[in-house]
């Protein structure tokens, strides 16, 4: 089975109805990035970064994996399926999706604010759980925190996503404005002779100058143009 490897971004999630960062009206509009998603904000204010992520997991409750999601998965049967994801929601694997890499953490996932990276510490939540208060603490006595990974913070599963890209046989490219490294750099790693397809009804920037079979659409109805021409080709 050939080796299919699908690198998602915010975009993946837009038609379910989840804000991208980088759009206008984006969340990093609403929301000073410095003050939610970086070390220094939680230390500066750790309630307003827990009450941000705890309205992010309230959401995650009301929204549901949108056609894109669940192409993606329908692909299982055909391919080795990998989904590497910048996303901390929890739709891929919703729909279905089997192996879903997490580089920027997850929102049902909170661990320790002294450790955040020790497994010892991370710990799924029950949905009666989302919404975490201070002073509910991590078995080492610290504060529960969101297992996210923030800006300036290092991205653990990087080295296992590098893995996949190395190996991939056609690698494709959905919804991210690859702003934010080391995410953005995984194509590098991609060989040469690898079809590389890109959905988003943007225009993107790629830097490496490789060529790319761009969809300009949005996430569902790319990836049914895309499962159409994988299929075809296969
Ligand atoms: N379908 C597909 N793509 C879409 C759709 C859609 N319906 N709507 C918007 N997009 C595209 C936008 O055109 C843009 O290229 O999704 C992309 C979203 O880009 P960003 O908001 O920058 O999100 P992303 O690239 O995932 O951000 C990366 O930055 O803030 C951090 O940690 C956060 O994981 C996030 C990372």
């Amino acid at each position: 089975m050939k080796k299919l490897v699908i690198l998602t971004g915010a975009g993946m999630s837009a038609e379910s109805g989840i804000s991208t960062f980088r759009d206008s009206g984006g969340l990093w509009e609403q929301y000073p990035v410095e003050q939610v998603a970086t070390p220094e904000g939680y230390r500066a204010n750790p309630k307003l970064v827990i009450d941000f992520y705890n309205a992010r997991r309230k959401e995650l409750l009301r929204v549901k994996p949108n056609k894109g999601h669940e192409l993606i998965a329908s692909l299982e049967p055909y391919f080795d399926v990998t989904v590497i994801t910048q996303n901390v929601d929890n739709l891929h694997e919703r729909a279905g999706s089997t192996r879903v890499i997490h580089l920027h953490g997850e929102l049902t996932k909170v661990t320790s604010s002294r450790e955040p990276d020790n497994p010892a510490y991370i710990r799924e939540l029950k949905p009666e759980e989302y919404d975490v208060k201070m002073g509910e603490l991590a078995p080492d006595g610290s504060q529960l925190r969101p297992f996210i990974v923030w800006f300036g913070e290092v991205v653990p599963m990087i080295e296992t996503a590098i893995d996949y890209a190395e190996q991939a046989d056609i690698f494709v490219i959905i919804g991210t404005s690859l702003n934010v490294y080391p995410a953005a750099g995984l194509l590098n790693y991609v060989p040469s002779r690898v079809p590389v397809y890109l959905i988003d009804p943007k225009e993107v920037t790629i830097v490496s100058g490789r060529k790319v079979h761009v969809i300009r659409k949005g996430a569902s109805e790319g990836m049914e143009e895309l499962k159409n021409m994988l299929l075809k080709e296969r």
